[in-house]
């Protein structure tokens, strides 16, 4: 068992011995106020289930079957249905008390204020629909956006799927091969980009980025910025146009009709990274999705009308897609999107956040409740907490000493955790509580009703309670992954090759159950690194590392750590008769290809790498080294 294996079996141990139990309250007024009534419609029929939480959305046209399983696994749901997700998420509201509701509540890392109605917000989409109409965009297409976090960037994506094309967005924080290679693959005529996004009071140059990244990949024809630091940007004259220049032309019309789409029309891209070497676009569609983000969200984190609701994460990952773009809009919620990092210009900027707009529930990342906790108690104490109802995390297993701190100095044991599990593939929450459910610290607690997980053994059989086994998912769910963008076969490859004959999902993590059927979240199977909860494949980092002249070959490995959950360590081989770059030349590289968030912790500079026969790298021995182990078992190491 590897060492962040050991660590979290650990913690496991530690949280299976306490049971939290939510107020009589929290539970009397859940949207959901006992899980077993529903979990039992489920479980008679999850297919009608599905149909039911489908009802309570509109449709321009309803489905003639629910679930087409005819040539699994690609599956598709709400078949010949007729919708568009802009159309829920933004349209409906336009005939009800929500029209003047605040959608967007937006403050700058310096400051800057906005808030948006979903009048306004209505207004700004069909501006920027229009305003890609003109470039061309047509549907079907794939605009790529790559942005920090401003209003513009959730203006972008919807306007790109109320035109009926897909958005492909690129995390703010990757850099320009990342950028460059997720055009590449998604062939994007139109990037929006902006001239740079402030982070703990500096510039990052955005737009620089773009421009090398649309150089090195071609098909880019148009390049929309959004001014935001107003710092000087290269322009190129007939592909490059502001933002604001375009939304104030006559054909930035505020009127735009919402295309119709077919249920299983796509409706957006997101890149991640799996096994093997580039990552994979994944691909969701306008119906099933819409369903299951919207009841999800709805259950679990039990939005009221009158809710002030804040995701804390970024919209580039699929946290941001599900949980800050589209389910809290089709809900009709008032969110909050906050530019900037948690401790600027001090460590309790998002705990003025939450007192100042009156925050009712906040959902974070594993490693920002470490990262804050480190700076004590007293940041939180000065602020009042007290509008705050549920808090949830998301990313990556939380250990116990964290969850409990987050429980009583954030959430002033009244506000229960929601520890959702789920990933970019499945689109929205698969294993959470709901608000009445009993927790355990660093479980995930139980499937949502609608969802069939399961631990077994590579044959396929149940694990018994505390085995460790494969994660797997036994019935398809309308959030689903539909494909990976361009390669199909990589689809079936990925997630259905484990237990073909069975026709399961196979999730690439490794769990367990308990007695109470609570389920454990061990890790990634795979080589996907979560470092800081984002989702990093080795091989890109590798990639990264050897695109150095002065390395021919590299390994990279995740070693624990207490606020990050994992760093990345890397063993690298210099090209032969070339000097070696210094690790510091190696980490600014690697900032340069990949972005900030894959630069490893350590580079050792090696003369070899321990191997199998057949040629794959043993990152057990790798591991084992760098944490000053013994190695173990070497028999099948080729040299
Ligand atoms: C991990 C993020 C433990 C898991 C939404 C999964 C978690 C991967 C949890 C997906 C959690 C996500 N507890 N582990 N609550 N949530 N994970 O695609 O390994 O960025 O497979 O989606 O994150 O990462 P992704």
């Amino acid at each position: 068992m590897s060492e962040p294996e050991q660590k979290r079996i650990e913690d496991i141990l530690k949280g299976e011995r306490e049971v939290f139990k939510p107020s009589p309250e929290i539970v009397k007024n859940a949207n959901i106020p006992d899980r077993s009534v529903v979990t039992a419609e489920a479980e008679e029929d999850f297919v009608k289930f599905w149909e039911e939480r489908a009802k309570a959305l509109e449709w321009y046209e309803p489905w003639d079957k629910v679930l087409d399983d005819s040539e699994a696994p690609f599956f598709k749901w709400f078949v010949n249905a007729k919708t568009n997700i802009v159309h829920n998420a933004i349209d409906r509201h336009l005939k009800t008390h929500r029209r003047n509701k605040i959608a967007l509540i937006w403050e700058g890392e310096n400051g800057d204020q906005v808030t948006m109605s979903y009048f306004r917000l209505n207004r700004e989409v069909c501006k920027f629909a229009n305003v890609l109409k003109s470039m061309g965009v047509k549907r079907g297409d794939r605009v790529t956006i790559y942005m920090g976090r401003v209003p513009e960037l959730v203006i972008a994506m919807l306007a790109t799927v109320k035109i009926g094309a897909m958005h492909s967005v690129v995390y703010g924080g990757f850099s320009t091969e990342a950028l460059a290679e997720r055009i590449e693959d998604a062939r994007s005529r139109v990037l929006v980009t902006c001239d740079g996004a402030f982070l703990r009071g500096k510039v990052v140059n955005l737009k620089e980025i773009a421009n090398e990244a649309v150089g090195r990949a071609g098909y880019v024809e148009h390049v929309v910025t959004v001014k935001r630091t107003g710092h000087d940007v290269e322009m190129e004259e007939g592909r490059d146009y502001w933002y604001h220049d375009l939304m104030s032309l006559p054909i930035a019309s505020a009127t735009c009709e919402t295309e119709v789409m077919d249920a299983e029309d796509p409706l957006f891209i997101l890149y991640t990274s799996g096994t093997t070497g580039k990552p994979k676009g994944v691909l969701h569609t306008h119906g099933g999705y819409q369903v299951h983000v919207s009841t999800t969200l709805s259950w679990v984190f039990d939005i009221k009308d009158d809710d002030r609701y804040w995701c804390a994460a970024d919209p580039g990952w699929i946290t941001g897609h599900s949980y800050i773009v589209y389910a809290p809009l089709i809900l009709g919620t008032t969110s909050l999107l906050f530019e900037g990092a948690p401790n600027y210009p001090y460590p309790d900027r998002w705990w003025n956040l939450v007192e100042k707009y009156g925050i009712n529930i906040l959902y974070t990342a594993p490693t920002a409740i470490r990262g804050l906790m480190r700076f004590g108690d007293s940041w939180p104490e000065r602020h009042d907490l007290s509008s705050l109802r549920i808090i949830g995390t998301v990313g990556e297993p939380i250990n116990p000493e964290a969850w409990k701190w987050y429980h009583r100095v954030i959430g002033k044991e009244k506000c229960p955790i929601m520890d959702t599990w789920w990933q970019t593939e499945t689109g929205g929450f698969m294993i959470t509580p709901l608000p009445e459910t009993p927790l355990k610290p660093g479980s995930g607690t139980k499937p949502f009703p609608g969802v069939f997980a399961d631990v077994v053994r590579e044959n396929g059989e149940s694990c018994e309670p505390n085995e460790d086994g494969y994660l797997v998912l036994k019935k398809p769910w309308p959030g689903m992954l539909r494909t990976v963008y361009g390669d199909p076969d990589r689809y079936v490859e990925q997630y259905w090759s484990n237990f073909k004959e069975q026709g399961w999902y196979f999730t690439g993590d490794s769990a367990r159950k308990d007695e109470d059927g609570y389920f454990w979240i061990i890790g990634r199977m795979d080589d996907v690194i979560k470092v800081s909860g984002y989702r990093l494949g080795t091989a890109e980092i590798e990639s990264a590392l050897v695109s150095h002249p002065s390395i021919s070959e590299a390994a990279v490995i995740a070693v624990p750590d207490d606020v990050k959950g994992n760093v990345i360590h890397a063993f690298c081989i210099p090209t032969t008769g070339a000097n070696p770059a210094s690790e510091d030349e190696l980490k600014l590289h690697v900032r340069k290809e990949m972005g900030p968030i894959a630069v490893p912790a350590k580079i050792e500079i090696v003369d070899s790498l321990p191997k199998t026969r057949s040629g794959k790298i043993m990152r057990r021995v790798l591991r084992a080294k760098a944490m000053g182990e013994p190695v173990g078992d070497l028999s099948t190491l080729a040299d």
